[in-house]
């Protein structure tokens, strides 16, 4: 009853359903391994949501680059086309739902949809974190509503549940396993010994990877999803180009991940969002997590995100971050809002993306403060292990451990792996010991230094 009285309240608020609600009429522009799922969704539970929504939402037009392709049989060819100016002209078009991907066409597709007074979703992260603030600003001033849940993680109600679950906070940290492509090769790597290359290639089979799986790898999909998250979670506008720190999984050894596992750490691609006293401290890379903490038990292609707020404390959300059916989950739920009246509702009164507001303050990388692991190939010789320990004490650190495995091999001919854990050091005083180390004749290639989040009461 209530969600019936609210969708005539917006009949009449919103220029895209001012025709008449007779029917909400869908153009889905993309048909991949999510519109394909969200067009099986919308077409088995018809009912049910046509009962939610208060009239039938129809897919009326499929929009795809090449209509001959072969594709899932429950999507009718006589709904195919190329041609997205003409879906989106339709009249009784009042929703365009973009899951193509891309940015260039893409936005040039959200710019047609809105200009023609059309209410949009979308699961383009890339999108949202280059163009978000101009797509949003332009929405607003063709009063109409962009909603977005399936850009960050899949099929977990994130954005739902931080903008409007935890609006009483001010959210101080959000750590996000947010790359379910990268998180399944870490779980195969390390613990079914798979190589790198076949644990891409079962991402990619299983609908998880971005079309270009580089994106996904190299720590710029997860940077996408943090940029919209923290824009969202900090009420900050935060550019994707602002995150100083973005870095990925491509350089990660096996030896690190096992080394670190026995130091009761677990690595994980982690993205940070955290307010701190001089802004907001914005990263994306391998980091250690204690092996305690919810975030290290999260495994395979599964996302999860560790949200503090001042008034709820830890607030853990977890679930499918990848895949057609747990985006489409998010997808579907966007369209039924959208349809319903609720998406407007909260994009004109909670403001959900930070468009409006000033840039966030972004710390500077180099004065990020965290623990850091770091491995060091040693010349089996007495004092290499001196030398390394007197770099650290020269630059101030304080060592939390310091550990030198067997040799492998003869002795005296090969490097000696020597671990060091650091307590909370300045990014840029561990980066100068570790350049100071690659220069030292008893060091054999290059000095891994990988941060690890110390156990504390926030984390
Ligand atoms: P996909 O499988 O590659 O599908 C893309 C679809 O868009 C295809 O149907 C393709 O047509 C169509 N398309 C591409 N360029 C087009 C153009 N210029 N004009 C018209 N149609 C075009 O991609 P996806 O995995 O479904 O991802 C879609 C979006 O969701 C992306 O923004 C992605 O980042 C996001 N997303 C994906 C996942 C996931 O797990 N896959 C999760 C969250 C968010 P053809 O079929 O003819 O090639
Ligand atoms: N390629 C993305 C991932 C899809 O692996 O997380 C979900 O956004």
């Amino acid at each position: 009853m209530y969600l019936r009285q609210l969708c005539c309240v917006q009949l009449t608020r919103s220029p895209a359903f001012a025709v008449g609600f007779h029917m909400a009429g869908i153009a889905l522009i993309g048909c991949g391994t999510v519109g394909t799922q969200v067009f099986r969704i919308l077409a088995s539970r018809e009912d049910r949501f046509t009962h939610l929504a208060g009239a039938p939402l129809e897919v009326r037009h499929v929009v795809v680059r090449d209509p001959g392709k072969k594709r899932d049989p429950g999507i009718p060819s006589t709904l195919l086309s190329s041609n997205a100016e003409a879906a989106i002209s339709d009249p009784a078009v009042s929703i365009v739902c973009e899951l193509m991907g891309g940015i260039d066409e893409a936005r040039r597709i959200l710019d047609i949809a809105i200009a023609n007074r059309k209410h949009v979703v979308t699961a383009n992260k890339a999108l949202l974190a280059e163009h978000g603030a101009s797509l949003f600003s332009a929405a607003r001033s063709a009063g109409v509503s962009i909603t977005f849940e399936g850009a960050v993680c899949g099929g977990i109600p994130l954005i739902d549940a931080v903008r409007r679950g935890l609006i009483a906070n001010e959210i101080t940290a959000v750590y996000g396993i947010l790359n379910g492509t990268c998180n399944y090769i870490l779980t195969q790597m390390l613990d079914r010994q798979t190589s790198y290359a076949d644990a891409l290639a079962k991402a990619q089979s299983l609908g998880y990877a971005e079309a270009d799986p580089t994106l996904d790898i190299d720590g710029t999909d997860a940077a996408h999803k943090l940029a919209i998250l923290a824009s969202v979670a900090m009420r900050e506008n935060i550019a994707f180009n602002a995150i100083p720190m973005v870095r990925g999984i491509q350089d990660l050894q096996l030896t690190d991940l096992i080394a670190g596992r026995e130091l009761g750490y677990t690595c994980k691609l982690l993205a940070v969002a955290e307010r701190v006293d001089a802004g907001v401290q914005l990263s994306v890379r391998p980091t250690f997590i204690p092996s305690s903490h919810p975030l290290a038990k999260v495994d395979g292609a599964f996302n999860a995100v560790s949200i503090y707020g001042d008034a709820v404390g830890h607030v853990l959300l977890y679930g499918r971050g990848a895949g057609g059916g747990p985006t489409a989950s998010a997808v579907v739920a966007d369209i039924i809002d959208t349809a319903i009246g609720t998406a407007q509702a909260t994009f004109d009164r909670l403001g959900p993306y930070a468009d409006g507001a000033k840039a966030a303050r972004v710390v500077p990388t180099d004065e990020n403060e965290t623990a850091h692991y770091i491995r060091v190939e040693l010349v089996d010789r007495p004092g290499g292990m001196a030398r390394i320990a007197q770099v650290l004490a020269d630059e101030g650190i304080s060592i939390a451990s310091l550990v030198q495995h067997a040799p492998e091999g003869s002795a005296g001919s090969e490097g000696v792996p020597v671990v060091a854990t650091t307590h909370v050091t300045r990014d840029d005083v561990v980066h100068r010991a570790v350049d100071v180390m690659n220069k030292l004749d008893v060091v054999r290639g290059p000095v891994v230094c990988i941060p690890a989040i110390e156990e504390r009461p926030e984390f």
